[in-house]
């Protein structure tokens, strides 16, 4: 099944990040998804978002991070098992067992660099080829929260990754980060691109004349693929970004207009890829129809809780707890394509 998406607009700030959170927990906790959130930015927003900071930090210092795995696999040219950066039992939400992330680290920067110096594009591109189709087989979904820009490490995962969904804030400058995507997304056609899962507008004002009207506009564009669903600005998903020590309810964290949101959201990913998926399999001869399809699930119901014990991958492979269940800690809260763009009408 194709299930790897990289959440993308070159735009910063229009909420990448707190949608790859929402959209994890929700199908966690609501659909008992197995989800793996791969965090690309060396801000390290996301893995911040679902840990305490005295985990994350332990992991950084322990060299348990996606960039600790890509030094290795890329720079270093050695056999890392990529599970070893992957950490369960993360998010404050007490349903949202079945989240996994690895996280991200400032390091990162310096790694894209040594990258570029050295020449090694082709090598980067193969491992994240290769981690990309290990962890379609044993999750459910995998959700890749992209920088802001266009790095190379970015450009690896637009073109190894099956979709991109890309929210904007309903105005000028978001919307142009997308026409900036869109123009790239046009180059080198050759080169594999991921296909567009939806553009998602965030953040609306319901109030506002403009956003409605950049609304209407950006759903008035088949190439969009605009998600029906819309999140509006509110607190509360702005709050939901603050990782709690305590554990709370889906609902606690994700309150009435807001969680009826992130589950049409959610609801309608999951329509969109069974959609894609059974498009490509009417397309394919039986042979070639996607090898994954019905593949075991390996978190079953009932299977080790991250309350109790260190999580375990789904599918095998050693991880450790990242929250308060493990010891690392309840610790110190975080203090906390494709659209032309130019003004509607
Ligand atoms: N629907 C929303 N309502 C209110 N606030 C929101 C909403 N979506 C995101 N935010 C807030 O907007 C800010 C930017 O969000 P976020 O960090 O997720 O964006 P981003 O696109 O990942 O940014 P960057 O490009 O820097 O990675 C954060 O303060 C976040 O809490
Ligand atoms: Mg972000």
């Amino acid at each position: 099944m194709r299930n790897t998406i990289a959440v993308m607009n070159t735009k910063g700030g229009v909420g990448k990040s707190t949608i790859v959170l929402a959209i994890a927990e929700t199908l966690a906790a609501q659909h008992g998804k197995n989800v793996l959130v791969i965090d690309s930015d060396a801000q390290a927003s996301v893995s911040a978002m679902l840990m305490a900071t005295t985990s994350l930090r332990k992991l950084q210092g322990d060299g348990r991070t996606l960039v600790d795995y890509l030094v290795a696999a890329v720079l270093r040219d050695t056999q890392v098992e990529w599970t070893d950066f992957v950490v369960g039992g993360v998010s404050d939400v007490d349903d949202a067992r079945s989240v996994y992330v690895m996280p991200s680290d400032m390091q990162l920067t310096l790694f894209e660099r040594e990258v570029s110096k050295e020449s090694l594009h082709g090598r980067l591109r193969a491992s994240i080829g290769g981690l990309l189709s290990r962890a379609r087989i044993v999750f459910d979904l995998v959700l890749i929260d992209c920088p802001p820009g266009l790095s190379v490490l970015t450009e690896c995962w637009l073109r190894e990754a099956d979709f991109h969904l890309s929210p904007t804030k309903p105005d000028y400058i978001s919307v142009c980060g997308l026409d900036v995507f869109s123009r790239f997304k046009q180059l080198n056609p050759e080169m594999g691109f991921a296909e567009n899962l939806g553009v998602l507008v965030n953040m609306k004002d319901r109030q506002s004349a403009e956003d409605e009207e950049y609304h209407r506009w950006l759903a008035g564009n088949p190439d969009n693929r605009c998600f029906e669903q819309v999140l509006p600005r509110m607190n509360a998903l702005q709050q939901a970004a603050r990782f709690q020590g305590e554990e709370r309810s889906f609902g606690a964290k994700y309150p009435g207009e807001i969680g009826m949101a992130v589950r049409g959201l959610a609801a309608e990913i999951l329509h969109r890829l069974a959609v894609a998926d059974a498009a490509l399999t009417s397309n394919s001869t039986p042979q070639q129809a996607s090898p994954q399809r019905g593949a075991k699930r390996p978190l079953e119901p009932g299977a080790a809780s991250a309350r109790t014990a260190p999580s375990a991958v789904p599918g095998g492979g050693s991880v450790s707890a990242g929250t308060t269940t493990n010891g690392m800690g309840a610790g110190a809260r975080p203090v906390g394509a494709g659209a032309g763009a130019a003004k509607p009408g």
